[in-house]
């Protein structure tokens, strides 16, 4: 097959091609590509019979011409979660979106170029003085010619040098010279990620409007090591790229950012023993959704349910109250908090590291510790308060009085109240009955809603949070 080296084209036809490509929002090489497509073409592929819809979504995405695809310029970092990134690749091809890969320096000692420049039917990017791809100011290119650039994996070094504003690399100058949304995938050890400048990094990269995905808690790839730090899997990251690139457009809260909580936490008391509690997550999942379909951009951060994924949601699952708190600071700022979950209160000060055996000294004493609070952290935040923070209250005496109580102290807007005692069914059961409490100057007004199912009462909640909101940007 012979190559085109589009810099030994002459000046004028060079110039009329780059006419032509900007025109048209493509590459120059993407243009030239276009060109020669679309003159080799057999005249049924250009104009294939049945309609799109009717084939599978590989098989779609493949018909659809290449200029058609959403755009991800996928910037992969050195660390062990490389790997991962060539399954994100397919990923995100399997759903329609075009990908184009950048590696650093670092990646390249965990995955080469040429595997994902295969996965990605293009080569892979890794020099920032390249002189084929920089006769026309490659990194430009690469930061604009795009819709979306993702950074999986996320090293902790690349983000500190992301939120110093660094550019001495392809990557990094890509990620500067860029005005396109920037979804980040951070992966490192439990530590790093804990460590006091990573977490400046973040927060400095959030404030900039870079959106993250992760990192997930679980095992790491060092051995006996487990904790927060662990990239996203790639079906999500996947699912939140295209929820990027397709927001939707409609509906009251369209290009509203909504946080929801939901689910129990789980509190270990050793490694295979909890503390938990009864929620089913099944109320948070059923707002998640219900906001979602209002066009907000949610996100919802569960402990253990055995519940499916909203669809449009993007979902991140922890386990303790602590591994929530640290999931909901990744995830501000946000125009709305919704914290459904269960949270527990306590957990154990002592938990054991391996197994607590039966002795005949009798029972272990179990020392409890109070847990972070996550609504009054967020209701009370500094830099990153929602402009509507909701809570729930789950009681099983003296709702009103305890509901109303809560809402003072936590400092939120709303609180949701409801009764959880065994008799009203409400704790994994599919029906609620609510009273919204809301601030009204000094005094507290309550609102009884009858009965519903669990997705009228997020319906309901989901309209008047948007009537709400609505009259407060008016
Ligand atoms: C085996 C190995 C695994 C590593 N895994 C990670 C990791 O998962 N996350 C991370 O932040 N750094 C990790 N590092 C350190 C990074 O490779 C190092 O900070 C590098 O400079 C990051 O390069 P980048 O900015 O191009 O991503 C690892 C290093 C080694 C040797």
């Amino acid at each position: 097959m012979a190559s085109l080296t589009v810099r030994k084209l002459d000046e004028a036809l060079k110039a009329s091609l780059r006419l032509r490509a900007a025109k048209a929002g493509r590459s120059v090489e993407d243009e030239v590509r276009m060109i020669l497509r679309e003159a080799a073409e057999p005249q049924d592929i250009k104009a294939p019979s049945g309609p799109a819809r009717s084939q599978p979504q590989s098989h779609r995405a493949r018909a659809a011409s290449a200029a058609d695809l959403p755009r991800v310029t996928l910037i992969i970092g050195g660390g062990i979660a490389a790997y991962k990134a060539l399954d994100l690749i397919r990923r995100l091809k399997e759903r329609g979106i075009h990908v184009r890969c950048v590696m650093t320096r670092a990646a390249q000692q965990f995955v080469t170029p040429l595997t994902a420049g295969a996965l990605a039917d293009e080569r892979c990017y890794t020099d920032l003085f390249d002189a084929q791809s920089e006769f026309d100011a490659g990194h430009i290119r690469l930061a604009r010619d795009t819709d979306l650039i993702i950074v999986a994996p996320a090293t902790a070094d690349l983000m500190a040098k992301m939120a110093q504003g660094q550019a001495d690399d392809l990557a990094t100058a890509i990620l500067l010279a860029t005005n396109r949304p920037v979804l980040v995938a951070p992966a490192m050890n439990p530590l790093m990620w804990a460590n006091a400048a990573t977490k400046r990094n973040v927060a400095q990269l959030a404030r900039d409007g870079v959106s993250f995905i992760g990192p997930n808690s679980g095992e790491m790839a060092e051995a006996n090591e487990a904790g927060v730090g662990r990239m996203s899997e790639p079906t999500e990251i996947a699912i939140a790229a295209e929820a990027m690139l397709h927001p939707p457009h409609t509906g009251p809260l369209a290009g509203k950012k909504i946080l929801i909580t939901a689910g129990p936490t789980h509190e270990p008391i050793d490694p295979v023993r909890y503390i938990a509690n009864r929620s089913s997550g099944k109320q948070g999942f059923a707002i998640a959704a219900s906001a979602a379909e209002a066009g907000a951009e949610v996100t919802l951060i569960s402990g253990p349910v055995d519940l499916d994924d909203p669809a449009g949601v993007r979902v991140i699952r922890v386990e303790s109250a602590r591994d929530m708190l640290a999931q909901v600071e990744v995830a501000l700022p946000v125009d709305i908090a919704i914290f459904a979950a269960a949270v527990a209160d306590w957990r154990v000060a002592n938990a054991g590291e391996q197994k607590i055996k039966k002795t005949a000294s009798g029972m272990p004493p179990l020392q409890l510790v109070e847990n972070p609070d996550i609504l009054a952290t967020v209701s009370k935040h500094q830099q990153n308060r929602p402009q509507l923070v909701i809570g729930f209250a789950a009681e099983t005496q003296n709702l009103i009085d305890n509901a109303t109580s809560k809402l003072k102290r936590k400092g939120c807007d709303w609180i949701v109240a409801n009764d959880v005692s065994p008799a009203s069914g409400v704790m994994g059961g599919d029906r609620n009955t609510v009273h919204i409490l809301t601030r009204d100057k000094a005094e507290v007004a309550v609102d009884s809603w009858p009965m519903m199912t669990k997705e009228e009462v997020a319906d309901a909640l989901v309209a008047k949070i948007a009537r709400t909101i609505g009259q407060q940007n008016s």
